[in-house]
């Protein structure tokens, strides 16, 4: 029995991503010197790896909290409809903000999301999205901070799920479905 039924060829090294986390983790550091405290909030589930990876490069007072949205479920087609699963622990009123997500595909979720945090009146929100597939975009918005622009595959890897698996893989790879699958 193979382990899935698809093949995964790698698109983006864990040294390639490292080297980007890095380098975006300085421009934030930049971008919010002199902050009180920064409030990280992390879209669950599939920024869980790239948050952990991100923080530990940025070299400013923070905090992290976590918000789950869901617009796929196990699907591969966006619903969206975006629901909120969980909500913020912390205010984030007056606050410095970063959102953190894992990869822009529709642009729903992160639409639903970043109108929510606005309206609870932030003093700055800005967002880090590590992956963005702008030729899939439906909804008009962009993340501040980018870390890879990727063409229209389907992608699994440091986070990002293909129904729920394949989270735990330390690159991003892309999906190639094999004709066992597909028969
Ligand atoms: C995925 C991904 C993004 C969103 C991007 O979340 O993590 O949050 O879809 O797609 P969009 O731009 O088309 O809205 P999903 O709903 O699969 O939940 P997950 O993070 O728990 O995997």
């Amino acid at each position: 029995m193979p382990h899935r039924p698809y093949a995964i060829d790698e698109m983006i090294s864990a040294k390639a991503i490292a080297a980007r986390v890095e380098a975006l983790a300085k421009e934030i550091t930049q971008a919010f010197a002199g902050t009180e405290k920064l409030v990280v909030v992390g879209l669950l589930r599939g920024s869980f790896v790239f948050i952990a990876d991100l923080v530990r490069e940025i070299d400013l007072p923070l905090e992290v909290d976590f918000l789950e949205a869901s617009s796929y479920g196990d699907a591969m087609q966006s619903s969206r409809e975006v629901r909120i699963l969980k909500d913020l622990r912390g205010e984030i009123s007056g606050r410095d903000v970063l959102v953190v997500e894992d990869i822009v595909d529709t642009g729903f979720t992160l639409h639903h999301v970043v109108n929510l945090l606005r309206s609870r009146a932030p003093k700055r929100l800005e967002v880090c999205a590590l992956l963005d597939k702008p030729s899939r975009r439906e909804v008009p918005i962009r993340a501040t901070w980018t870390g890879f622009e990727i063409p229209d595959e389907f992608v699994v890897g440091y986070g990002i799920d293909f129904a729920q698996r394949d989270r735990n893989l330390p690159h991003i790879g892309k999906v190639r479905f094999t004709e066992r699958a597909a028969g």
